[in-house]
């Protein structure tokens, strides 16, 4: 049985060894742990007081005195301690989550427009730049405008070369169709510019979306043009051929070779393909424009006498000339761009990757 002096000596150790161990808790979690060790109901005061029972009455309240003198000393220590670590604690949270509000934001990514909208806007600027007004057209048309009074009659062969969309309609209504190309443009603005009381000299430029049932590599079933024209007395293929050179020179931002090539429009006498030096392999030959060193970019043509004389023009007094350029084309052809349908797949990766190289965003 220990004596009184014993259980005394052991209060005051026990003292002591919390005191050290106390002052060296390093974290909130270690000092609750100490408090548990020393406190709690199967801690060492506990133990230390179990021993009681063998004391006489007299000491019993001595030895509880003491004890409680040393139970009020480690609260006062953990007390302090606990404000001692806690102080820390926080010190280190606003350390770790300090902002540096000096550093630059995290960029948010804008959106940028769709090559094909950015390059129709871009081509119908540089006509705006020359003079020319923009003028546009519904792209579901009648057979009238899409083809008749661009001296192609019913039973024309061109009428096939188009892969026409018609659109279903009770039989006794006009038949109409998706324009096959911006062309029809052309007689709606001049039946509009005659019929408001003007008389040419007249230029427009008309870009829009057209539809053909065509579907490959270098042919989408919807795509877009841009349809020039301008009528006034003496226009003439040198004219045409001026400004297609610098169109094509201002758009590529260069100067690029351009050759006029015989072909069929029935809408234009004489007509036009017009090819440019492939600009992939400035014209050495390469894969995309086939060895030839040229690639075709638009059809043109003086304005065939039927098409003015259609709209009431006199073609003996005016004269005209027009083009008609696919955008996909010549936007593929400025980024080199090698299969068209990337245009219109939507992945944002290609999007975002020609929007950088504009310098967009
Ligand atoms: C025409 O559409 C004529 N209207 C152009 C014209 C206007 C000639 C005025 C004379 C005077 P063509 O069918 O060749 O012509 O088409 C013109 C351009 O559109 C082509 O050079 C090509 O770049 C583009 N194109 C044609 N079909 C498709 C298609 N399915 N997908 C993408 N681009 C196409
Ligand atoms: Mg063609």
């Amino acid at each position: 049985m220990a004596s009184i002096i014993e259980m005394r000596s052991e209060l005051d150790d026990l003292l002591r060894q919390a005191e050290s161990e106390l002052t060296a808790a390093a974290s909130l979690d270690a000092l609750t742990q100490c408090k548990v060790a020393y406190l709690g109901k199967k801690g060492a005061l506990t133990k230390v007081l179990r021993g009681m029972g063998s004391l006489s009455a007299v000491e019993r309240p001595q030895l509880g005195a003491h004890a409680n003198f040393v139970k009020s000393q480690l609260q006062e220590w953990l007390d302090a301690r606990e404000v001692v670590l806690a102080k820390l604690a926080s010190t280190a949270r606003i350390e770790a989550e300090r902002i540096d509000v000096t550093l630059p934001g995290t960029q948010a990514r804008g959106g940028a427009m769709h090559p094909v909208t950015h390059g129709m806007a871009e081509m119908a600027q540089i006509f705006t730049h020359l003079g020319f007004s923009i003028a546009e057209g519904p792209e579901i048309e009648d057979e009238a405008h899409n083809f008749d009074a661009l001296n192609i009659p019913p039973e024309h062969p061109a009428r096939a070369m188009h892969d026409t969309f018609f659109v279903r309609e009770p039989a006794s209504a006009t038949p109409h169709l998706l324009r096959t190309h911006t062309s029809p443009v052309q007689i709606r603005t001049m039946k509009r510019f005659l019929a408001e009381g003007n008389q040419p000299p007249l230029a427009v430029v008309a870009p829009g979306r057209v539809y053909r049932c065509d579907h490959d590599m270098t042919h989408s079933p919807m795509f877009h043009q841009v349809e020039v024209f301008r009528v006034d007395r003496k226009v003439s293929m040198a004219e045409l051929k001026g400004v297609l050179h610098c169109f094509l020179s201002t758009y590529f931002g260069h100067a690029v070779p351009i050759r006029l090539r015989p072909s069929y429009f029935p809408f234009t006498e004489p007509s036009a393909e017009v090819d440019i030096g492939c600009v992939l392999c400035s014209g050495k030959g390469c894969r995309v424009c086939k060895q030839t060193g040229w690639l075709e970019v638009l059809g043109s043509g003086m304005i065939h006498p039927n098409v003015l004389r259609s709209v009431g023009i006199d073609p003996e007094e005016y004269s005209g000339f027009a083009f008609g350029l696919g955008v996909e084309r010549l936007v593929m052809l400025k980024y080199g761009i090698p299969d068209l349908r990337l245009f219109f797949d939507n992945d944002v990766r290609f999007l975002h990757k020609l929007a950088q190289g504009r310098g967009d965003q």
